[in-house]
Protein backbone atom coordinates (compact mmCIF):
# COMPACT_ATOMS: atom_id res chain seq x y z
CA UNK A 1 0.00 0.00 0.00
CA UNK A 2 1.29 3.72 -0.72
CA UNK A 3 2.38 6.28 1.88
CA UNK A 4 -0.21 8.71 2.81
CA UNK A 5 0.45 12.00 1.51
CA UNK A 6 1.99 13.99 4.32
CA UNK A 7 0.89 17.39 4.77
CA UNK A 8 1.72 21.07 6.68
CA UNK A 9 -0.85 23.35 7.62
CA UNK A 10 0.07 27.00 7.52
CA UNK A 11 -3.10 28.51 9.54
CA UNK A 12 -5.08 26.36 11.51
CA UNK A 13 -8.10 28.28 11.19
CA UNK A 14 -12.22 28.02 10.18
CA UNK A 15 -10.27 26.51 6.31
CA UNK A 16 -6.99 24.76 7.86
CA UNK A 17 -8.36 22.56 10.78
CA UNK A 18 -11.81 22.70 9.98
CA UNK A 19 -12.62 22.27 6.18
CA UNK A 20 -9.26 20.61 5.64
CA UNK A 21 -7.47 18.33 8.17
CA UNK A 22 -10.93 16.70 8.71
CA UNK A 23 -9.98 14.43 5.45
CA UNK A 24 -7.21 12.56 7.80
CA UNK A 25 -9.98 10.91 9.79
CA UNK A 26 -11.78 9.70 6.93
CA UNK A 27 -8.90 8.76 4.53
CA UNK A 28 -6.03 8.12 7.34
CA UNK A 29 -3.96 5.89 4.52
CA UNK A 30 -4.31 8.91 2.39
CA UNK A 31 -3.27 12.09 4.49
CA UNK A 32 -1.01 12.65 7.11
CA UNK A 33 -0.76 15.92 9.21
CA UNK A 34 2.82 16.41 10.42
CA UNK A 35 3.40 19.57 11.02
CA UNK A 36 1.42 23.46 11.42
CA UNK A 37 1.63 26.84 12.05
CA UNK A 38 -0.66 29.44 13.77
CA UNK A 39 -0.03 32.65 16.06
CA UNK A 40 -3.30 31.57 18.27
CA UNK A 41 -2.06 28.98 20.56
CA UNK A 42 -5.16 27.48 21.05
CA UNK A 43 -5.56 26.28 17.37
CA UNK A 44 -2.38 24.36 17.38
CA UNK A 45 -3.56 23.10 20.43
CA UNK A 46 -6.64 21.71 18.93
CA UNK A 47 -4.15 20.17 15.71
CA UNK A 48 -2.08 18.18 18.40
CA UNK A 49 -5.25 16.96 20.59
CA UNK A 50 -7.28 16.03 17.27
CA UNK A 51 -4.97 15.07 15.44
CA UNK A 52 -1.41 13.81 17.07
CA UNK A 53 1.02 15.92 15.78
CA UNK A 54 3.96 16.21 17.87
CA UNK A 55 4.37 19.44 19.59
CA UNK A 56 7.85 20.37 18.30
CA UNK A 57 6.50 20.54 14.59
CA UNK A 58 3.51 23.12 15.83
CA UNK A 59 5.20 26.45 14.96
CA UNK A 60 3.77 29.90 16.40
CA UNK A 61 3.70 31.43 13.23
CA UNK A 62 4.20 31.05 9.30
CA UNK A 63 7.28 32.36 9.47
CA UNK A 64 8.80 29.72 12.10
CA UNK A 65 6.93 27.43 9.63
CA UNK A 66 8.89 28.37 6.66
CA UNK A 67 12.07 28.57 8.59
CA UNK A 68 12.35 25.08 8.63
CA UNK A 69 13.38 22.99 5.83
CA UNK A 70 10.72 20.81 4.07
CA UNK A 71 8.53 18.92 6.69
CA UNK A 72 5.64 17.55 4.12
CA UNK A 73 5.02 16.58 0.72
CA UNK A 74 2.27 19.73 0.28
CA UNK A 75 1.71 22.87 2.62
CA UNK A 76 -1.64 23.75 2.98
CA UNK A 77 -1.94 27.52 3.32
CA UNK A 78 -5.01 28.96 4.59
CA UNK A 79 -4.38 32.42 6.30
CA UNK A 80 -5.68 35.30 5.33
CA UNK A 81 -6.14 36.51 1.88
CA UNK A 82 -2.96 39.50 2.21
CA UNK A 83 -0.74 36.52 3.41
CA UNK A 84 -1.11 33.67 1.20
CA UNK A 85 0.81 34.68 -2.33
CA UNK A 86 4.27 35.52 0.39
CA UNK A 87 4.30 32.07 2.08
CA UNK A 88 3.67 30.20 -1.35
CA UNK A 89 6.49 31.70 -2.63
CA UNK A 90 8.73 30.65 -0.18
CA UNK A 91 7.28 27.44 0.23
CA UNK A 92 7.24 26.68 -3.16
CA UNK A 93 10.92 27.85 -3.07
CA UNK A 94 11.53 24.71 -0.40
CA UNK A 95 10.12 22.44 -2.35
CA UNK A 96 6.52 21.89 -1.06
CA UNK A 97 3.48 21.13 -3.56
CA UNK A 98 0.59 23.57 -2.06
CA UNK A 99 -2.48 23.49 -1.33
CA UNK A 100 -3.67 27.06 -1.91
CA UNK A 101 -6.63 29.35 -0.44
CA UNK A 102 -8.11 31.50 -2.68
CA UNK A 103 -7.55 34.46 -3.67
CA UNK A 104 -3.77 33.76 -4.78
CA UNK A 105 -3.80 37.59 -3.98
CA UNK A 106 -5.48 40.77 -4.49
CA UNK A 107 -2.67 41.93 -6.82
CA UNK A 108 -2.45 40.43 -10.35
CA UNK A 109 0.97 41.07 -10.81
CA UNK A 110 1.49 38.76 -7.22
CA UNK A 111 -0.92 36.19 -8.56
CA UNK A 112 1.65 36.00 -12.12
CA UNK A 113 4.73 35.84 -10.03
CA UNK A 114 3.18 32.95 -8.19
CA UNK A 115 2.53 30.88 -10.95
CA UNK A 116 5.61 31.47 -12.64
CA UNK A 117 7.06 30.29 -9.77
CA UNK A 118 5.24 27.10 -9.82
CA UNK A 119 6.22 26.08 -13.00
CA UNK A 120 10.03 27.23 -12.49
CA UNK A 121 9.80 24.52 -9.53
CA UNK A 122 7.97 22.28 -11.08
CA UNK A 123 6.02 22.04 -8.02
CA UNK A 124 1.96 21.67 -7.64
CA UNK A 125 -0.54 24.87 -6.61
CA UNK A 126 -3.66 22.72 -6.38
CA UNK A 127 -5.82 26.38 -5.30
CA UNK A 128 -8.90 25.62 -3.47
CA UNK A 129 -12.41 26.40 -5.78
CA UNK A 130 -14.37 23.87 -4.06
CA UNK A 131 -17.41 24.54 -6.12
CA UNK A 132 -15.42 22.26 -9.37
CA UNK A 133 -15.33 18.99 -7.02
CA UNK A 134 -19.06 19.49 -6.30
CA UNK A 135 -21.84 16.67 -7.59
CA UNK A 136 -23.82 19.65 -8.74
CA UNK A 137 -21.51 21.68 -10.87
CA UNK A 138 -19.67 18.38 -12.03
CA UNK A 139 -22.92 16.59 -13.36
CA UNK A 140 -23.83 20.24 -15.01
CA UNK A 141 -20.22 20.11 -16.95
CA UNK A 142 -20.93 16.69 -17.89
CA UNK A 143 -24.13 17.40 -18.91
CA UNK A 144 -22.75 20.40 -21.29
CA UNK A 145 -19.73 17.98 -22.35
CA UNK A 146 -21.92 15.59 -23.88
CA UNK A 147 -23.98 18.09 -25.27
CA UNK A 148 -27.48 17.90 -23.63
CA UNK A 149 -28.47 21.57 -24.57
CA UNK A 150 -26.85 21.71 -27.84
CA UNK A 151 -24.15 24.82 -28.18
CA UNK A 152 -24.02 26.78 -24.91
CA UNK A 153 -25.18 30.59 -25.51
CA UNK A 154 -25.78 32.34 -22.40
CA UNK A 155 -24.93 32.04 -18.54
CA UNK A 156 -26.63 33.51 -15.97
CA UNK A 157 -25.41 32.70 -12.28
CA UNK A 158 -26.55 34.55 -9.06
CA UNK A 159 -25.00 33.96 -5.79
CA UNK A 160 -27.26 34.69 -3.04
CA UNK A 161 -24.84 35.85 0.33
CA UNK A 162 -27.55 35.89 2.47
CA UNK A 163 -28.13 39.06 4.76
CA UNK A 164 -26.83 37.60 7.91
CA UNK A 165 -23.71 35.71 6.54
CA UNK A 166 -22.92 39.23 4.35
CA UNK A 167 -23.08 40.56 7.59
CA UNK A 168 -20.98 38.79 9.53
CA UNK A 169 -18.00 38.35 6.73
CA UNK A 170 -18.30 41.52 5.17
CA UNK A 171 -19.39 44.53 7.25
CA UNK A 172 -18.29 43.13 10.61
CA UNK A 173 -15.57 40.93 10.11
CA UNK A 174 -12.58 39.79 8.37
CA UNK A 175 -13.67 40.26 4.77
CA UNK A 176 -15.01 43.67 5.12
CA UNK A 177 -12.11 46.14 4.21
CA UNK A 178 -10.70 46.44 0.72
CA UNK A 179 -6.88 47.03 1.95
CA UNK A 180 -7.08 44.49 5.02
CA UNK A 181 -8.19 41.43 2.62
CA UNK A 182 -9.78 41.78 -1.04
CA UNK A 183 -12.56 43.30 -3.18
CA UNK A 184 -15.69 41.06 -2.68
CA UNK A 185 -16.11 40.27 -6.42
CA UNK A 186 -12.23 38.51 -5.42
CA UNK A 187 -12.76 37.41 -2.07
CA UNK A 188 -16.25 35.52 -2.26
CA UNK A 189 -16.83 35.11 -5.89
CA UNK A 190 -13.38 34.29 -7.72
CA UNK A 191 -15.33 30.67 -7.65
CA UNK A 192 -17.88 31.90 -9.59
CA UNK A 193 -15.75 33.43 -11.90
CA UNK A 194 -13.55 30.19 -12.19
CA UNK A 195 -16.84 28.33 -12.69
CA UNK A 196 -18.15 30.59 -15.34
CA UNK A 197 -15.10 30.02 -17.14
CA UNK A 198 -14.97 25.99 -16.63
CA UNK A 199 -18.59 25.86 -18.11
CA UNK A 200 -18.04 27.80 -20.83
CA UNK A 201 -15.49 26.17 -21.53
CA UNK A 202 -13.57 28.84 -23.37
CA UNK A 203 -11.85 31.95 -22.01
CA UNK A 204 -13.41 35.32 -21.28
CA UNK A 205 -12.58 37.88 -23.45
CA UNK A 206 -14.23 40.93 -22.33
CA UNK A 207 -16.40 42.16 -19.37
CA UNK A 208 -18.04 45.57 -17.75
CA UNK A 209 -19.42 45.68 -14.11
CA UNK A 210 -21.63 47.59 -11.73
CA UNK A 211 -22.15 48.13 -8.09
CA UNK A 212 -21.66 49.77 -4.81
CA UNK A 213 -21.49 49.61 -1.30
CA UNK A 214 -24.99 51.05 -1.49
CA UNK A 215 -26.50 50.01 2.33
CA UNK A 216 -23.97 49.21 5.08
CA UNK A 217 -22.99 52.74 6.10
CA UNK A 218 -23.95 55.79 8.68
CA UNK A 219 -26.42 57.59 6.66
CA UNK A 220 -28.60 54.31 6.60
CA UNK A 221 -28.83 53.70 9.84
CA UNK A 222 -31.79 54.08 11.64
CA UNK A 223 -33.25 56.80 14.11
CA UNK A 224 -31.74 55.78 17.41
CA UNK A 225 -29.45 53.06 16.12
CA UNK A 226 -26.40 52.68 18.74
CA UNK A 227 -23.05 51.98 17.91
CA UNK A 228 -23.41 48.44 19.49
CA UNK A 229 -26.37 46.54 19.54
CA UNK A 230 -26.26 45.37 22.91
CA UNK A 231 -25.43 49.04 24.32
CA UNK A 232 -29.03 50.12 24.23
CA UNK A 233 -30.35 50.23 20.40
CA UNK A 234 -33.52 51.44 20.13
CA UNK A 235 -34.14 49.61 16.55
CA UNK A 236 -32.94 46.22 18.00
CA UNK A 237 -36.63 45.22 17.29
CA UNK A 238 -37.43 46.01 13.96
CA UNK A 239 -33.92 45.34 12.82
CA UNK A 240 -32.60 42.36 10.78
CA UNK A 241 -29.14 42.43 11.12
CA UNK A 242 -29.50 43.02 15.11
CA UNK A 243 -26.24 40.96 16.34
CA UNK A 244 -28.04 39.30 19.35
CA UNK A 245 -30.63 37.81 17.32
CA UNK A 246 -27.72 36.75 14.68
CA UNK A 247 -25.42 35.04 16.89
CA UNK A 248 -28.11 34.33 20.01
CA UNK A 249 -31.65 33.86 18.79
CA UNK A 250 -31.87 32.78 14.85
CA UNK A 251 -32.32 29.42 14.90
CA UNK A 252 -30.42 29.17 11.47
CA UNK A 253 -27.67 30.76 13.13
CA UNK A 254 -27.72 31.67 16.68
CA UNK A 255 -25.93 29.83 19.53
CA UNK A 256 -28.90 28.18 21.18
CA UNK A 257 -29.56 26.22 17.90
CA UNK A 258 -26.15 25.88 15.90
CA UNK A 259 -24.42 25.89 19.07
CA UNK A 260 -20.31 25.95 18.46
CA UNK A 261 -20.40 25.57 14.49
CA UNK A 262 -19.94 28.44 11.72
CA UNK A 263 -20.64 31.76 12.33
CA UNK A 264 -20.93 31.26 15.85
CA UNK A 265 -16.89 29.74 16.15
CA UNK A 266 -16.01 32.59 15.23
CA UNK A 267 -16.58 34.80 17.79
CA UNK A 268 -15.20 32.64 20.55
CA UNK A 269 -12.70 29.24 21.36
CA UNK A 270 -15.26 28.31 23.38
CA UNK A 271 -18.84 28.80 22.74
CA UNK A 272 -21.45 29.16 24.44
CA UNK A 273 -24.32 31.21 25.15
CA UNK A 274 -21.97 33.37 27.69
CA UNK A 275 -19.06 33.84 25.79
CA UNK A 276 -20.74 34.80 22.64
CA UNK A 277 -22.48 37.51 24.75
CA UNK A 278 -19.21 38.53 25.94
CA UNK A 279 -17.80 38.69 21.98
CA UNK A 280 -20.88 40.44 21.25
CA UNK A 281 -20.35 43.33 23.97
CA UNK A 282 -16.67 43.85 23.49
CA UNK A 283 -15.94 42.62 20.01
CA UNK A 284 -16.60 43.11 16.31
CA UNK A 285 -19.34 41.32 15.31
CA UNK A 286 -21.82 43.15 18.43
CA UNK A 287 -21.07 46.20 16.07
CA UNK A 288 -23.73 48.44 14.17
CA UNK A 289 -23.83 47.07 10.82
CA UNK A 290 -24.43 50.79 9.96
CA UNK A 291 -21.28 51.75 12.46
CA UNK A 292 -18.67 50.18 10.87
CA UNK A 293 -15.34 50.58 8.77
CA UNK A 294 -16.12 48.30 5.73
CA UNK A 295 -16.01 49.14 2.31
CA UNK A 296 -16.39 46.47 0.04
CA UNK A 297 -19.31 46.36 -2.51
CA UNK A 298 -22.60 44.90 -1.38
CA UNK A 299 -23.72 43.96 -4.56
CA UNK A 300 -22.48 43.86 -8.02
CA UNK A 301 -23.38 42.58 -11.83
CA UNK A 302 -20.50 41.05 -13.62
CA UNK A 303 -21.08 40.95 -18.05
CA UNK A 304 -19.07 38.46 -19.93
CA UNK A 305 -18.44 37.68 -23.06
CA UNK A 306 -16.46 34.74 -24.01
CA UNK A 307 -14.55 33.58 -27.35
CA UNK A 308 -17.49 32.14 -29.36
CA UNK A 309 -19.63 34.26 -28.49
CA UNK A 310 -20.72 32.84 -25.38
CA UNK A 311 -22.70 35.86 -23.33
CA UNK A 312 -22.70 35.30 -19.22
CA UNK A 313 -23.99 37.54 -16.49
CA UNK A 314 -23.23 37.25 -12.41
CA UNK A 315 -24.74 38.68 -9.87
CA UNK A 316 -23.68 38.51 -6.13
CA UNK A 317 -25.88 40.18 -3.28
CA UNK A 318 -25.98 40.42 0.75
CA UNK A 319 -29.84 40.98 -0.27
CA UNK A 320 -31.18 37.13 0.09
CA UNK A 321 -32.89 35.60 3.15
CA UNK A 322 -30.99 32.08 1.96
CA UNK A 323 -27.62 31.39 1.24
CA UNK A 324 -27.36 29.48 -2.06
CA UNK A 325 -26.04 30.06 -6.03
CA UNK A 326 -27.99 29.32 -8.43
CA UNK A 327 -27.34 29.11 -12.54
CA UNK A 328 -29.25 28.51 -16.04
CA UNK A 329 -27.24 27.95 -18.90
CA UNK A 330 -29.18 28.01 -22.77
CA UNK A 331 -28.47 26.32 -25.21
CA UNK A 332 -29.42 25.89 -29.26
CA UNK A 333 -30.83 22.95 -28.08
CA UNK A 334 -32.47 23.19 -24.44
CA UNK A 335 -31.92 24.46 -21.19
CA UNK A 336 -30.86 23.83 -18.04
CA UNK A 337 -30.94 25.36 -14.37
CA UNK A 338 -30.10 24.44 -11.01
CA UNK A 339 -29.89 25.61 -7.31
CA UNK A 340 -26.38 24.21 -5.87
CA UNK A 341 -28.01 23.89 -2.08
CA UNK A 342 -31.35 21.80 -3.49
CA UNK A 343 -28.66 20.09 -5.60
CA UNK A 344 -31.07 19.22 -8.49
CA UNK A 345 -31.22 20.37 -12.11
CA UNK A 346 -34.07 20.72 -14.16
CA UNK A 347 -32.88 19.97 -17.85
CA UNK A 348 -35.13 20.79 -20.53
CA UNK A 349 -34.37 19.99 -24.12
CA UNK A 350 -36.68 21.62 -26.79
CA UNK A 351 -39.57 19.45 -27.99
CA UNK A 352 -39.10 16.77 -24.89
CA UNK A 353 -40.74 16.70 -21.34
CA UNK A 354 -38.59 18.59 -18.17
CA UNK A 355 -36.29 16.16 -17.24
CA UNK A 356 -35.42 16.41 -13.22
CA UNK A 357 -31.87 15.17 -12.19
CA UNK A 358 -31.51 14.69 -8.31
CA UNK A 359 -28.04 14.61 -7.12
CA UNK A 360 -29.00 13.29 -3.81
CA UNK A 361 -30.17 10.07 -5.38
CA UNK A 362 -26.49 9.88 -6.74
CA UNK A 363 -24.37 10.79 -3.51
CA UNK A 364 -25.06 12.21 -0.27
CA UNK A 365 -21.64 14.04 0.29
CA UNK A 366 -22.60 17.48 0.28
CA UNK A 367 -21.43 18.78 3.43
CA UNK A 368 -18.69 21.28 2.71
CA UNK A 369 -19.59 23.43 -0.05
CA UNK A 370 -21.45 21.02 -1.61
CA UNK A 371 -19.37 18.14 -1.40
CA UNK A 372 -16.50 20.24 -2.72
CA UNK A 373 -14.09 20.30 0.47
CA UNK A 374 -13.93 16.32 0.57
CA UNK A 375 -13.73 16.23 -3.38
CA UNK A 376 -10.88 18.75 -3.38
CA UNK A 377 -9.08 16.70 -0.89
CA UNK A 378 -9.43 13.51 -3.14
CA UNK A 379 -8.64 15.09 -6.00
CA UNK A 380 -5.30 16.73 -4.13
CA UNK A 381 -4.45 13.70 -2.45
CA UNK A 382 -4.39 11.60 -6.14
CA UNK A 383 -2.01 14.08 -7.55
CA UNK A 384 0.76 13.80 -5.32
CA UNK A 385 0.68 10.50 -4.92
CA UNK A 386 0.28 9.84 -8.79
CA UNK A 387 3.02 12.70 -9.24
CA UNK A 388 0.25 13.91 -12.18
CA UNK A 389 0.32 16.92 -13.20
CA UNK A 390 -2.56 19.95 -13.67
CA UNK A 391 -5.60 19.20 -12.21
CA UNK A 392 -8.69 20.60 -12.32
CA UNK A 393 -7.74 23.35 -10.31
CA UNK A 394 -4.20 24.48 -11.20
CA UNK A 395 -2.70 27.55 -10.49
CA UNK A 396 -3.37 28.35 -14.25
CA UNK A 397 -7.06 28.08 -14.10
CA UNK A 398 -7.23 30.16 -10.76
CA UNK A 399 -5.06 32.79 -12.37
CA UNK A 400 -7.66 33.38 -15.09
CA UNK A 401 -10.59 33.73 -12.50
CA UNK A 402 -8.67 35.82 -11.08
CA UNK A 403 -8.24 38.25 -13.82
CA UNK A 404 -11.78 38.16 -14.44
CA UNK A 405 -12.52 39.24 -11.10
CA UNK A 406 -9.53 41.87 -10.85
CA UNK A 407 -11.24 43.22 -13.95
CA UNK A 408 -14.44 43.04 -12.58
CA UNK A 409 -13.51 45.62 -9.81
CA UNK A 410 -11.87 47.70 -11.83
CA UNK A 411 -14.65 48.09 -14.34
CA UNK A 412 -17.07 48.55 -11.36
CA UNK A 413 -15.07 51.40 -9.66
CA UNK A 414 -14.04 53.14 -13.24
CA UNK A 415 -17.63 53.74 -14.24
CA UNK A 416 -19.01 50.44 -15.81
CA UNK A 417 -15.81 50.33 -18.45
CA UNK A 418 -15.72 47.47 -20.74
CA UNK A 419 -12.01 45.58 -20.06
CA UNK A 420 -10.35 43.93 -22.57
CA UNK A 421 -9.15 40.90 -20.61
CA UNK A 422 -5.71 40.03 -22.42
CA UNK A 423 -4.79 43.51 -22.24
CA UNK A 424 -5.18 43.64 -18.50
CA UNK A 425 -3.86 40.58 -17.57
CA UNK A 426 -0.48 42.23 -19.83
CA UNK A 427 -0.60 45.44 -17.63
CA UNK A 428 -0.05 43.66 -14.07
N1 LIG B 1 -12.10 27.92 -0.61
C1 LIG B 1 -13.15 28.43 0.01
O1 LIG B 1 -14.27 28.16 -0.35
C2 LIG B 1 -12.96 29.35 1.17
C3 LIG B 1 -14.00 29.57 2.09
C4 LIG B 1 -13.78 30.43 3.15
C5 LIG B 1 -12.56 31.08 3.27
N2 LIG B 1 -11.59 30.89 2.35
C6 LIG B 1 -10.28 31.57 2.44
O2 LIG B 1 -9.48 30.81 3.34
C7 LIG B 1 -8.60 31.67 4.06
C8 LIG B 1 -8.74 31.41 5.54
O3 LIG B 1 -10.06 31.68 5.94
P1 LIG B 1 -10.59 31.20 7.37
O4 LIG B 1 -12.05 31.42 7.37
O5 LIG B 1 -10.05 29.86 7.67
O6 LIG B 1 -9.91 32.31 8.30
P2 LIG B 1 -9.42 32.11 9.80
O7 LIG B 1 -9.17 33.48 10.30
O8 LIG B 1 -10.37 31.24 10.55
O9 LIG B 1 -8.05 31.32 9.65
C9 LIG B 1 -6.81 31.93 9.39
C10 LIG B 1 -5.83 31.40 10.42
O10 LIG B 1 -4.54 31.92 10.12
C11 LIG B 1 -3.92 32.19 11.37
N3 LIG B 1 -2.81 33.12 11.16
C12 LIG B 1 -2.85 34.47 11.04
N4 LIG B 1 -1.62 34.98 10.89
C13 LIG B 1 -0.78 33.93 10.89
C14 LIG B 1 0.63 33.81 10.78
N5 LIG B 1 1.41 34.88 10.61
N6 LIG B 1 1.16 32.57 10.83
C15 LIG B 1 0.38 31.48 10.99
N7 LIG B 1 -0.97 31.54 11.12
C16 LIG B 1 -1.54 32.75 11.06
C17 LIG B 1 -5.04 32.76 12.22
O11 LIG B 1 -4.74 32.74 13.59
C18 LIG B 1 -6.18 31.84 11.84
O12 LIG B 1 -6.27 30.73 12.69
C19 LIG B 1 -8.96 33.09 3.66
O13 LIG B 1 -8.05 33.59 2.73
C20 LIG B 1 -10.34 32.95 3.01
O14 LIG B 1 -10.58 33.92 2.02
C21 LIG B 1 -11.77 30.03 1.32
Amino acid sequence: MNQPITVAICGCGCRGLEAYAPYQKMNPDRMKIVAGADIRPERLELLRSRYGVSPEYCFDSDEALLNQPRLADVMIIATQDRQHVGEALRALEKGYHLLLEKPISPKLSECIALQQKAHEMKRQVIVCHVLRYTPFYSALKQLLERGDIGRVETIDAVEHIAYWHYAHSYVRGNWRRLEESSPLILAKNCHDMDMLRWLAGTECQRLSSFGSLDWFKAENAPEGAADRCLDGCLCKEKCPYDAERIYITNPRTGVRYIGGNWPCSVLTNQVSEENIYNALKTGPYGRCVYHCDNDVADHQTVNMEFAGGITATFTTTAFTDACHRTIKITGTMGEVEGDLEENKLSLRRFGETEQIIDLGTITSEFAGHGGGDMGLMDALCGLIATQSEGGLTSVDASVESHVMALAAEYSRTHGGKVIELDAFAKQA
